[in-house]
C-alpha cells in the first residue's frame, strides 16, 4: 500500500515543513508555501541500494582516470561556455527568460550534433511535433538522427530513453514534465526536483548527456528550488536584452570547466548566429557618433578581452538629494568612484544626478572598468570630449591611485586590433611586448588620466 503524505514546500527554495508558514525560514520570502502531496512507495530501500552497489570505496591512489569524453557541439561559442564541449554523461541546465531563444539554441545544437552522427532525443514538453518542425525548417535543421518526442509524462519519457538509447537527450522544459509518483502539478518544486533527480540518475547510469531547459522567474532566478542548481553538473544562463538581437550565454556553475567564459550570439530569422568578434558589435555605434561622457573600456570576459562602451550623464538635480542610477555596473562601485572623484579630483557632484550605463545590456563586474567609468563621469561633468579612438583600463583605489589590472597585453592587443590609436593604462602595469601603431599612456592618478584622455589640440 502506498502511504499518502502531504507537506508544505517553499516554491522559491524548496524548504519543506509539515504545516503552513507565512514566511520561509530558509530564504525569507513571504507567501511561497504550497501544499504538495507525496506518494511514497514502501519499498525496501536498503535492499535495493545493496543490489546496485557496484562502486565500493576505493583508495584515491588506485582510482583509474577514465577518459573524460567531451563532445563538441560544433558551435564554438557554446563549447567555450561549456568549457570545451559537452561532457558525456553530464546534465546541463539551460536557464533563461521566456522567448530568449532557449529552444532555438538547443534545436540548432541538436542539428549540429546529429550531423556529427549523434543520436538525439528531443523531448518537447511545451510544443507539438509540428511546432518544432516549423522551427527546424526555419533554422534549416534536417537530419536523420534527431527524434522529436512531444511528451510531458516522465515515466513515458524514461521508457523511450531506455528503448532508444540516444547519445543525447534534450528536455524542453523541466517545468513542463511531471512524474506519476508525485501528486502535485507539473512545475511545482517537488515535481521539478523529482524529475531532475531521476534524469540525473539516468544520465550517470546510462552515460547519456542531458540538456534540460529551465524557465526563469521574474526575479531572474531559475524557477523552482535552488536545489536544482546544486543537483545538476552545469548551469548555463541565456541572457539578453529583449529589444536587442544579441544574446549572451554564461556558465553560472560548471563541474567541468571555469565559469568566467561567455558566448555571444545574434538572433535572426535563421536562428542564432555566433558573434566571433563581440567588440565590434558593442562599439559599432560609438565609432559612428561620439558624445561627451562616453568612454570605451576593455573588459575581460573569461579569457577574452572585449571592448565595451560606458556612458555617463551628469546634470543638476531637481530633487533634494541627487540621484545615482546605474545599469550594467554595481551601484556601490560607482558610488565609491564618485566619492574618490569628489575628494581626490575636487569634482563637486553633491548637487548633480549621475547616471552610468553600459551599452549592450552586458554586466561588468571587474574593477578594471573603474577608470573608464570615472573618466566618463568627469568628462561629462566638465563637458569635454574624450579623444576618440582612445580606450581606457584601470582600477581606482581610494586615494585616487590607478591600480594594475590583469592580462594587460591581451587587452592592448584587442584595442589595437579594432583600430584604436591610444590606450590609457595603469602606470604599475609592466609588460615586455612591443606594440606598434598605438600610443600607450601610463597613468598614476585619476587626474593624470583626465588630462591624458582629452585632446587639447581639438
Ligand atoms: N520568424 C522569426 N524570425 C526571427 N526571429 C524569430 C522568429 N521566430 C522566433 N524568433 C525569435 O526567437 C525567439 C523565440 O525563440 P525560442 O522559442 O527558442 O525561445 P524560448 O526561450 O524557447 O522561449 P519559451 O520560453 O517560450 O520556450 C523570439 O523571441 C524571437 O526573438
Ligand atoms: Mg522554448
Ligand atoms: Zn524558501
Amino acid at each position: 500500500m502506498a502511504k499518502i503524505k502531504t507537506k508544505y514546500v517553499c516554491q522559491q527554495c524548496g524548504y519543506e515543513t509539515a504545516r503552513y508558514m507565512g514566511k520561509c525560514p530558509e530564504c525569507g520570502m513571504w507567501d511561497t508555501f504550497v501544499e504538495e502531496t507525496v506518494v511514497k512507495e514502501n519499498s525496501n530501500i536498503t535492499n535495493k541500494t545493496i543490489l546496485e552497489d557496484t562502486n565500493p570505496p576505493i583508495l584515491i591512489k588506485d582510482v583509474k582516470i577514465g577518459e573524460e569524453i567531451r563532445v563538441s557541439t560544433n558551435i564554438s561559442e557554446f563549447d567555450r561556455v561549456l568549457g570545451g564541449g559537452l561532457v558525456q554523461g553530464s546534465l546541463v541546465l539551460l536557464a533563461g527568460d521566456p522567448g530568449i531563444g532557449k529552444s532555438t539554441l538547443l534545436l540548432q545544437t541538436s542539428g549540429e550534433l546529429s550531423g556529427l552522427g549523434k543520436k538525439i532525443l528531443y523531448v518537447s514538453a511545451e510544443e507539438s511535433a509540428s511546432q518544432v518542425k516549423l522551427r527546424s525548417d526555419r533554422l534549416d535543421v534536417n537530419t536523420d538522427n534527431l527524434y522529436i518526442y512531444p511528451q510531458t509524462n516522465f515515466e513515458l519519457i524514461k521508457k523511450h530513453i531506455f528503448e532508444q538509447n540516444p547519445d543525447i537527450v534534450i528536455v524542453d522544459s523541466i517545468q513542463a514534465i511531471y512524474s506519476n509518483d508525485i501528486q502535485s502539478s507539473a512545475g511545482s518544486v517537488s515535481q521539478i526536483r523529482e524529475c531532475c533527480n531521476s534524469l540525473m540518475h539516468i544520465a550517470k547510469q546510462k552515460n547519456i548527456t542531458m540538456i534540460v531547459i529551465g524557465h526563469v522567474t521574474k526575479e531572474g532566478n531559475i524557477a523552482g528550488p535552488k536545489v536544482l542548481e546544486h543537483m545538476v553538473d552545469t548551469v548555463i544562463q541565456f541572457e539578453g536584452d529583449k529589444y536587442k538581437s544579441y544574446r549572451i550565454l554564461r556558465a553560472a556553475k560548471n563541474r567541468f570547466g571555469n565559469t568566467s567564459e561567455v558566448g555571444i550570439f545574434e538572433m535572426g530569422t535563421k536562428g542564432l548566429k555566433e558573434v566571433i568578434n563581440p567588440s565590434e558589435l558593442f562599439i559599432k555605434e560609438y565609432t559612428q557618433s561620439q558624445s561627451t561622457g562616453s568612454t570605451i573600456i576593455v573588459t575581460n570576459e573569461g579569457t577574452r578581452p572585449m571592448l565595451v562602451e560606458v556612458q555617463a550623464l551628469v546634470g543638476t538635480t531637481p530633487y533634494p538629494s541627487p540621484r545615482r542610477v546605474t545599469n550594467g555596473v554595481d551601484i556601490s562601485r560607482v558610488l565609491q568612484i564618485l566619492a574618490v572623484l569628489e575628494k581626490r579630483v575636487g569634482l563637486n557632484l553633491s548637487k548633480q544626478d549621475v547616471y552610468v550605463n553600459v551599452i549592450g545590456g552586458i554586466d561588468i563586474e571587474e574593477p578594471a572598468a573603474d577608470l573608464g567609468i570615472a573618466l566618463a563621469v568627469a568628462t561629462c561633468a566638465r563637458d569635454v570630449m574624450i579623444d576618440s579612438h582612445t580606450a581606457i583600463v584601470g582600477e581606482i583605489g581610494l586615494s585616487g591611485e590607478i591600480r594594475a589590472v590583469n592580462n594587460i597585453e591581451r587587452r592592448i592587443k584587442e584595442v589595437q586590433k579594432l583600430g584604436f590609436k591610444k590606450i590609457i593604462i595603469p602606470a604599475s602595469n609592466n609588460f615586455e611586448e612591443k606594440f606598434d601603431n598605438i600610443e600607450i599612456v601610463k597613468v598614476k592618478k585619476i587626474i593624470d588620466a583626465i588630462s591624458a584622455c582629452i585632446n587639447n589640440k581639438e
